[in-house]
């Protein structure tokens, strides 16, 4: 039993098939059979077999009892954009018919359309739509979310939406990461190397109390690699965490350049050399893996996320939810995908989709595994056992959703 202080409880969760703690050394999930957590002011006290923790506070009476079903941490999404206007399902009824995704951004739509709807949205609109979103993410499971911006691409629409994530983490009971996505393409209405003076300079400076991450799209038709390293250099003297959207579909060479220069994550992934993926190793950079983005693209070409994990670059995963290229609100679906697709053990697809997604945000000492000392974020599954996520593909399998402690 891992024991933090010897206090009461303000809540158990007992009863568990299997409880994931992602923590004790049993095996790679810290598996506990039968297990429990004892939870105070919305942190975990205790974690232990269902008996003992039962035993050691008799007094608790709110008692969840999860029936003999597994539970585990809460899925973090580590990457997605939350945060816009409209849809695009008329561009995937345009890319069934066989045009790409980077052919409609190049003549003007894609994220440029997206860029309109979020323009013409009022802050208040785009509050109420993100925070239904954060709802279903919560209903299938995910109590923390990273956000980014990028949907502006101007100075008053940035500051809108960042106003709009930092009023969402305030209000909403889900976890919240703010991240500054202002290089996420060229605005169509601004010459390329003035956007770019905006971006590392005067941006930064307005935007460093919103947000704590700076993330760039290194792409043909987004940024190229001289303007990611300038533009990361200018976000990193500012204060900014680095990220970066890399090898999405063209390997640049960003992974290696960001990885270089400290970034926490580079998300994406599907193209790297041998050489970035050392780089990286040798950074201790996190992979975070998209694969809802070429499963919505009909893509075959999949992150393979056994590169990373033989050279022990830790791997995560996230929606990446988005209007474009994955509007998925679920994690399941993407251990799911991870397993199928990307080659991860079922242990992998659920490390990545907790504490290794954690990691990603720089909250791996606040959430993403079931310790003492973190946030009591956990969810209760109808089901017995972890292999059972991805068997059950496409089914919202959360029972309860409990953050902080509390069922929500
Ligand atoms: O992560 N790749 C760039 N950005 C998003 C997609 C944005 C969009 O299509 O609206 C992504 O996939
Ligand atoms: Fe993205």
């Amino acid at each position: 039993m891992t024991k933090l202080r010897d206090e009461s409880a303000d809540a158990i969760i007992i009863n568990s098939s299997k409880l994931l703690t992602l923590e004790t050394d049993n095996d790679i999930l810290g598996t506990i059979v039968n297990g429990a957590v004892a939870v105070k002011d919305g942190f975990i006290v205790e974690t232990g077999i269902t008996s003992d923790i039962v035993d050691k506070y008799p007094h608790c009476t709110n008692v969840i009892d999860a029936e003999n079903y597994l539970v585990m941490p809460g899925f973090v999404d580590c990457h997605t954009h939350l945060v816009f206007g409209g849809n695009r399902s008329v561009e995937m009824a345009r890319r069934l018919q066989g045009e790409s995704y980077l052919d409609i951004l190049k003549s003007g739509g894609g994220i440029h359309s997206t860029v309109k709807s979020t323009r013409a949205a009022s802050a208040n609109d785009l509050f109420n739509i993100a925070a239904k979103r954060l709802n279903l993410m919560a209903e299938n499971g995910t109590t923390s979310v990273e956000i980014k911006s990028g949907y502006g691409l101007d100075e008053d629409s940035e500051l809108k939406m960042l106003k709009v994530i930092k009023e969402l983490s305030e209000k909403h009971s889900l976890d919240i990461v703010s991240t500054y996505l202002g290089a996420h393409t060229f605005p169509s209405d601004s010459e390329r190397k003035d956007y770019v003076s905006w971006l590392s300079g005067r941006s930064l400076n307005l935007f460093m109390d919103y947000a704590e991450f700076f993330d760039i799209f290194t792409e043909e038709g987004a940024f190229d690699l001289e303007e990611t390293k300038s533009l990361l250099e200018a976000a990193k003297k500012a204060g900014f965490k680095l990220k970066a959207h890399v090898g999405q579909f063209n390997d640049l060479g960003a992974a290696g350049l960001a990885s270089s220069m400290g970034a926490i994550s580079v998300d994406h992934l599907e193209n790297i050399s041998d050489k970035d993926l050392d780089i990286m190793a040798d950074s201790g950079t996190v992979a975070v893996l998209l694969p809802g983005v070429p499963f919505f693209l009909q893509s075959s070409v999949y992150p393979d996320a056994k590169r990373f994990i033989k050279r022990g670059i830790p791997v995560a995963l996230a929606t990446d939810f988005n209007p474009g290229s994955c509007p998925s609100y679920s994690m399941q679906m993407m251990i799911t995908l991870g397993v199928f697709h990307c080659g991860m053990t079922v242990e992998d697809a659920v490390l990545g989709a907790t504490l290794n997604a954690a990691k990603a945000i720089s909250r791996e000492a606040v959430f993403g595994s079931l310790k003492p000392g973190k946030k009591a974020d956990l969810i209760i599954l109808d089901i017995k056992s972890p292999e059972e996520i991805p068997y059950y593909f496409g089914t919202n399998l959360v029972k309860k959703t409990i953050k902080s402690g509390r069922v929500i």
